[in-house]
């Protein structure tokens, strides 16, 4: 099997990611903070170890490192337990449903107001003077932007948007960068960074991490048992517990950990020079292919190794069950969850196929998808 579809998730995982899954579950399944027996010590320090290695990569402070079941829980978290009545929020319109379910949420049962910056780019891509601009337009009580498109793999200067509207708090969702894109959030000028941990961190499904800037607070979006302060029927303020109730995915955050370190060894910049690669491989070979449009890429832009397309006259739905029947590739066609980002690219409803390269993909299975390509459309 070729497996192209590292936009929705990794596969294989990192090296070291099963081996800690099963070493958690089978040493360490105690309850982490929950007692003082010797299995609750063992998972309390894996997850602990773990967060260290999230906090390493990531260039954030453990305290504030915080570990959940998913991107998509960490967005509705910091959205829902920050905005109220009459809060004005800006943002993209390359956004996933991750950010654009909780502002539609908010907007009907809240009142909040929503201004979305279209981008003049054909990529939709908003300049950081665009963003500016419309920031400029009314209080704004926060800016929420994808890093990166999961549909075109578009990059947004996140930085360079929080440098320039600071105060403005700016929590940008980077689930398809996290661990692809070099990155430190010490540097980085954002009010918060939320990612999967199964995507670009080649770690298990039903992970999330959430990076809390020193001066942002947000409320629990779940309150419950955290080990800490049992004597309270309230949550305690100390972070991570008071955002982190319930028990943890042990195994999930132990795996977590063992890609954070294979990923740290490796180096992102190197699992970047190698995804571009293959990326510009895949549009150079992808090119030559007649009737073939590449979905909001434009020439020297910075990139992931996410790429969408369709191809004149063809399904994509019938093109994907094709490409895996026949040919053994998986890649994901269709809306990707981000009808906002296709309305605005103009493949709305039908959507696109996408590609999307990991650390392990190879010259030769790129180049299997092209040929393919052309053997059917060419
Ligand atoms: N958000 C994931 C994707 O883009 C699942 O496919």
């Amino acid at each position: 099997m070729i497996y192209l579809d590292h936009g929705a998730t990794s596969f294989p995982k990192a090296p070291g990611v099963s081996a800690a899954v099963a070493q958690f579950i089978d040493e360490a399944s105690g309850n982490p903070g929950r007692g003082g027996h010797r299995l609750t010590i063992k998972a309390s320090r894996a997850i602990e170890d773990a967060r260290t290695a999230v906090a390493e990569l990531l260039d954030a402070d453990p305290e504030r490192t915080l570990l959940g079941p998913s991107a998509t829980f960490w967005l509705n978290n910091i959205l829902c337990g920050r905005l109220g009545p009459g809060d004005r929020v800006v943002t993209s319109a390359l956004e996933h449903n991750s950010v654009m379910r909780p502002l539609r949420w908010l907007e009907a049962q809240r009142g909040i107001t929503i201004s979305v910056v279209e981008g003049v780019s054909p990529a939709g891509v908003p300049t950081a003077a665009e963003v500016q601009e419309i920031v400029g337009q009314a209080p704004t009580a926060l800016v929420v932007l994808s890093h990166a498109s999961n549909v075109s793999g578009a990059v947004i200067p996140v930085e360079e948007v929080a440098l320039r509207i600071a105060p403005t708090p700016v929590v940008v969702d980077g689930a398809q960068t996290a661990g692809t894109l070099p990155f430190a959030f010490s540097r980085s000028g954002l009010a918060a960074f939320v990612c999967s941990g199964h995507k670009g961190l080649q770690g298990p499904s039903g992970t999330g991490i959430a990076l809390l800037a020193e001066d942002f607070e947000i409320q629990p979006l779940i309150r419950g048992g955290t080990g800490s302060n049992s004597e309270s029927e309230d949550m305690p303020v100390m972070l991570p517990d008071l955002l982190e109730a319930g028990t943890p995915n042990g195994p999930g955050i132990a795996g977590l950990g063992a890609a954070c370190t294979w990923l740290t060894d490796r180096t992102v910049e190197a699992i970047q020079d190698h995804e571009r690669a293959l990326i510009n491989r895949c549009i150079t070979g992808m090119r030559t292919i007649p009737g073939l449009r590449l979905t909001g890429w434009v020439e020297d832009m910075p990139q992931t190794g996410v790429l969408s397309f369709t191809i004149d006259r063809e399904d994509v739905g019938e093109l994907a069950t094709w490409l895996d029947r026949e040919r053994g590739i998986a890649l994901r066609a269709g809306l990707h969850c981000a009808p906002a980002a296709h309305r605005r690219l103009g493949t709305f409803p039908t959507g696109t196929l996408r590609v999307g390269v990991g650390p392990q993909t190879t010259e030769d299975e790129v180049d299997a998808l092209v040929t393919a390509l052309d053997e059917r459309c060419g």
